[in-house]
């Protein structure tokens, strides 16, 4: 792919994986620009990170904790990937406009987006309908879908102007598309990504942008780690998912 319009960084890392002789996923991801929100943790989102870096992308690793931002981004440069690390608040406008704007300038632009923060688990208690409060609602509304619609909205004109297409790609969940006892705003807002994304798709398609949600099952990280083992009792497996190899 032609890589001018790229940072000079980001086109010698690209140029790198596609020398390397070793082993690697079909560089679909090659020279792509791609930030990455939420991906510091030892969660889905450094996975994440980890593949993209491994395909020959271009990543800017944004989280919330700079050490994390940071230590996922050195690891890709170690690697020989082109890695920057960024961090903030989604929860907040600024920050994500900051964010967003940042990692454009570092990698020349912007071909994909992948939003990872979310959850409900590490931010609100897990309490019946009627019992929730009103705010808790609207923090399990900010943290899963306010901010990915936010992002989606700033990004989309960068894709437009660079008439290359794009990509968006968002961490959901099945709770998505099941009943969500005890979460019943995560899923809500779960369930709201999909129609962000169906309607990205509508409006979009013809511009050759496009955007996906994964939407996973209960996956050990850190954060799923703590929660009672009486969600494993209802995987029929009878264990967590893994984000990979890399988790
Ligand atoms: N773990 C699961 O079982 C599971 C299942 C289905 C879906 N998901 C979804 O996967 C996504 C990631 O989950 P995880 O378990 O890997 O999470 P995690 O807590 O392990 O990682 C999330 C990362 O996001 C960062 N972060 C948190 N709040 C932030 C903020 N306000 N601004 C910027 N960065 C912030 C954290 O520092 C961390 O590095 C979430 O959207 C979650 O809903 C998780």
């Amino acid at each position: 792919m032609p890589l001018s319009g790229r940072s000079e960084r980001c086109q010698q890392a690209a140029h790198a994986v596609a020398d390397s002789a070793a082993p690697r996923l079909p560089n679909m991801a090659q020279g792509k620009r791609v930030l990455v929100l939420g991906g510091g943790g030892a969660g889905i989102g450094r996975a994440i990170v980890r593949r993209l870096g491994d395909a020959g992308a271009c990543v800017v690793v944004a989280d919330l904790q700079q050490d994390r931002a940071e230590e996922a981004a050195a690891e890709l440069v170690k690697g020989g990937a082109a890695a920057w690390p960024i961090w903030g608040d989604v929860r907040s406008a600024d920050d994500l406009e900051t964010m967003i704007g940042s990692a454009v300038d570092l990698l020349g632009g912007l071909d994909g987006l992948v939003t990872v923060v979310g959850g409900q688990v590490a931010f609100v208690p897990a309490v019946k309908l009627h019992e929730m409060a009103d705010e808790d609602w609207d923090t399990i509304y900010d943290v899963n879908l306010r901010y990915v619609a936010r992002a989606v909205r700033q990004v989309l004109p960068i894709f437009l102007e660079q008439r290359e297409g794009g990509a968006v790609v968002s961490v959901g969940s099945v709770t998505g598309f099941m009943s969500a006892p005890l979460q019943a705003a995560y899923g809500v807002a779960k369930s709201g990504l999909l129609s962000l994304a169906r309607t990205v798709a509508a409006e979009y398609a013809a511009d050759g942008i496009r955007m996906n949600v994964v939407a996973g099952g209960a996956i050990s990280t850190g954060v799923a780690n703590k929660v009672s083992a009486k969600w494993v009792e209802e995987i029929p497996v009878g264990r967590y998912g893994t984000s990979g190899p890399f988790a």
